[in-house]
């Protein structure tokens, strides 16, 4: 039987008070329609249908999906009418999965077992998701006859106090022949509180035919919170980074707090891994064996090799880091830093399209761009690559064994050969040979008889004058 699955992901979200679609909101990184979107190719439907409406064209370019069927809805009447919509994309005896963009949690295997009956049943009946909660407010919640067979959902603003006070709710997510859609969803009505066509209406008539509603329930709630406001963006993202951390944990690393940490995107690691607290891990994140992660840390797209030490504060972006090197602590390694093993990168450094042979060090205060450095280089206190002219960028080669002594500039393009020594304070504007020292520095001069007060008296003077 071909199973094609509905996303619901019109509606604006009025809630989130935000001029961003609300389904294009991101948890841990990644907006929320492309978790649900991700948990339905998991499912090998037949196609993903997506309805969008409200700023659908933005919501379209920022989800980088191929082959989804995107559906328009121009006007967001309810999910009934949502789902109308769809119906004409739909072989008539498909399954369908009805999802929503706004529940982004909701698990693979959760899903396979609303879906999971025999064939028969799957063809005839209603599937649907529900749960039991303490706080039911703002759901729809579910009816059921003497009997204790579902007959209705009522959804909440059309509910009398005696119905609110029920705490099974609809989940928002069924399953159920397209033949049955094609024959309820034309006759649904907005005759109700919200003057909006309901898909929830369509509980009743299953059960006005006599047809079977079966209902899944879901334990972890958490798994069906929908997001209708920042207040539940922020708790299911505490909920997401949490599992997430659980993960880690049972993988073997370390973690000093796992409600400290957060991941927006992929993390692995080797064995022996110490994470400690407040680090963020955005994009794709590689740390080899016996890595130590500061606290404060916020690492985009790093690789890591063995026995890496990063240390507090540092931030690295784009980066590939050989084995044993440490990084900060308050460095700033940009795109393009590539290091060899046993480097090292102190406090106040920052680095941009560098790269760094085995065994160099740039200890402290530098700036260090576009620049290449060869093995066992020591880069001197306040030390930086004038890389840029105003309009271009050049590049500054560093060669094996150098020795740039503090506050160097380096004004690009120029070379600095094979185990060069460059003397403290010194302004490169031309190559400095190998095997050599070179500086630049001006005479030193020290004036006998001189008094701060002399100085004082001369500036008064000039003042005064003009
Ligand atoms: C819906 C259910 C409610 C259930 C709850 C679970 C209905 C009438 N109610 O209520 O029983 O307990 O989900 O979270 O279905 N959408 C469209 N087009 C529309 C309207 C909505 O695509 O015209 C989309 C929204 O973008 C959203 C989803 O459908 O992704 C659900 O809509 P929403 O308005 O949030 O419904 P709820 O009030 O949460
Ligand atoms: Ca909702």
């Amino acid at each position: 039987m071909s199973l094609h699955v509905i996303i619901m992901a019109a509606g604006k979200g009025t809630r989130m008070r935000s001029a961003l679609p609300k389904v294009l909101h991101p948890l841990a990184g990644k907006p929320l329609l492309a978790h649900v979107i991700e948990t339905a190719q998991q499912l090998d439907p037949e196609q993903i249908h997506v309805i969008v409406g409200h700023e659908g064209a933005r919501v379209r370019q920022n989800i980088s999906t191929m082959h989804l069927n995107w559906i328009s809805q121009t006007q967001q009447l309810g999910t009934g009418h949502a789902i109308l919509q769809a119906l004409p994309h739909i072989p008539p005896q498909a399954q369908v999965l009805i999802l929503s963009g706004d529940v982004p949690c909701i698990r693979r295997e959760t899903l396979m077992k609303l879906m999971q009956s025999t064939p028969e049943t799957q063809e005839e009946a209603l599937h649907l998701l529900v749960a039991t909660l303490d706080q039911p407010q703002g759901l729809g919640r579910v009816i059921r006859n003497q009997a204790q067979h579902i007959c209705a959902i009522l959804e909440e603003k059309d509910a009398t106090a005696t119905e609110r006070a029920i705490q099974e709710i609809y989940t928002g997510i069924c399953y159920v022949n397209a033949k049955h859609l094609a024959r309820w969803l034309p006759s649904l009505t907005n005759q109700n509180t919200q003057k909006e066509y309901y898909l929830t209406d369509i509980i009743a008539l299953a059960a006005a035919e006599q047809r079977p509603i079966l209902s899944t329930t879901v334990t972890e709630t958490m798994e069906i919170q929908g997001i209708n406001d920042r207040a539940q963006l922020q708790q299911v993202e505490r909920f997401y980074q949490l599992e997430q951390a659980q993960q880690l944990l049972q993988a073997g690393v370390t973690l000093a707090d796992a409600t400290r940490f957060d991941l927006r995107g992929t993390l692995t690691c080797g064995q022996d891994v110490f994470i400690d607290i407040n680090t963020i891990f955005q994009g794709d994140n590689v740390l080899g064996d016996e890595c130590t992660i500061g606290a404060n840390c916020l690492l985009t797209n790093v690789t890591l090799g063995k026995g890496c030490r990063i240390l507090p504060h540092s931030v690295l972006e784009n980066c590939i880091i050989g084995d044993h090197c440490q990084v900060g602590p308050f460095a700033r390694l940009r795109t393009g830093t590539q290091l060899a093993a046993d480097c090292k990168i102190g406090n106040f450094v920052e680095t941009k399209k560098a790269t760094f042979g085995e065994g160099t060090k740039a200890s402290h205060l530098s700036y260090l761009g576009d620049v290449t450095i060869g093995t066992a280089v020591n880069i001197g206190a306040g030390t930086i690559t004038c890389n840029y002219d105003g309009l271009h960028k050049h590049q500054t080669i560093i060669e094996d064994g150098a020795f740039i002594g503090s506050d160097t500039q380096l004004v690009a393009p120029v070379t600095v050969g094979k185990n060069a020594t460059i003397g403290a304070g010194s302004t490169l504007r031309k190559d400095a040979p190998p095997e050599a020292l070179t500086l630049t520095a001006s005479s030193q001069k020290t004036i006998h008889g001189w008094h701060r007060h002399t100085l004082h008296a001369a500036v008064e003077e000039n003042t005064s004058e003009s």
